[in-house]
């Protein structure tokens, strides 16, 4: 069998909603290949239950139809489902990794990224690259229709989740359907600012960057204890905080050195609502790789 481990990723940072993402460090998919006449899913870890097996209703399975690359796929999740860690999207990701490698498919990056994409397609009915290109590429990402950019970036941060659980459908109908001239504005500002942080590996100017008038103000109220979460991880050190992905999990970008304390502060802001968290102390992380 050929093994390769997917990581997570957080999507939107804020300013980018639907274009920016990171892969983590941790956690991570592990997904396991093996040439079959048919293809077929077996599930393990965090959340199997919650996951069809069924191949045309699992990302995986999807990613190997469309590479026309059938196999036996074991995955086992350490991406928890509904995280807002790109759950589904490290699955894909493993899976498209995996099948080119397995099949000598000889197939790009980018390409993998669009084939991983039909897969997130096919469960959420939105083909989103912005967590299949990072976990696929690694570093940070920007997805527009006109291609993918990586940047390799360096920088501390803590996801932290809930055991609470969003939906993608009611987070992406909490979005706002126009935004004001002096809101794209800033967000604008405020993207640039943010990429220019990932080409320096600068906390402040990323953390600065991450402020978002229009998406995570719709959709911060979805997540119980989020502010005072974002409040407490600003106090022990993180210089932005946002949520990440569609969430609940919440993701803090860091000053070097401050990732336990800000660690230890979002769960305890988590706890003071009354809702129990893990942190993950991570930083940005590479794409999907072989386990030799
Ligand atoms: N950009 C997407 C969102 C990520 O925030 O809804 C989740 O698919």
């Amino acid at each position: 069998m050929l093994t390769v481990r997917a990581p997570a990723t957080s999507a939107n940072l804020g300013s980018g909603f639907d274009v920016f993402g990171v892969a983590l460090a941790r956690p991570a998919d592990v997904v396991r290949v093996e040439r079959a006449r048919e293809t077929s899913i077996e599930v393990t870890g965090a959340g199997a239950d919650f996951i069809p097996t069924d191949p045309a209703k699992n990302t995986a399975g999807v990613v190997a139809r469309e590479l026309d690359a059938p196999a036996r796929i074991q995955i086992d999740k350490g991406v928890r489902p509904s995280s807002g860690l790109g759950s589904s999207a490290a699955s894909a990701a493993g899976a498209a990794v995996a099948l080119n490698e397995l099949y000598d498919l000889g197939l790009s990056g980018e390409d993998l990224v669009w084939a991983a994409a039909e897969g997130e397609a096919a469960v959420s009915g939105d083909a989103h690259a912005d967590n299949v290109a990072p976990s696929i590429l690694g570093g940070f990402t920007i997805v527009t229709d006109h291609g993918i950019t990586r940047i390799d970036a360096d920088l501390p941060v803590v996801a932290c989740l809930p055991e609470t659980i969003v939906s993608t459908r009611e987070a992406r109908g909490a979005v706002p359907d126009s935004a004001t001239v002096e809101q794209m504005v800033e967000t604008v500002g405020n993207a640039a600012t943010l990429v220019a942080g990932m080409c320096r590996d600068d906390p402040e100017l990323v953390g600065r960057g991450m402020d978002d008038p229009v998406v995570t103000p719709a959709r911060t109220p979805l997540i119980d204890g989020y502010d005072a979460v974002a409040g407490r991880a600003r106090d022990a050190g993180a210089t932005g905080v946002t949520v990440s992905g569609a969430g609940p999990a919440v993701l803090a970008v860091c000053r070097p050195g401050t990732r336990r304390e800000v660690a230890n502060a979002m769960v305890s802001g988590f706890a003071d609502a009354g809702v129990e968290a893990r942190a993950y102390q991570t930083e940005i992380g590479r794409g999907a790789e072989l386990c030799r």
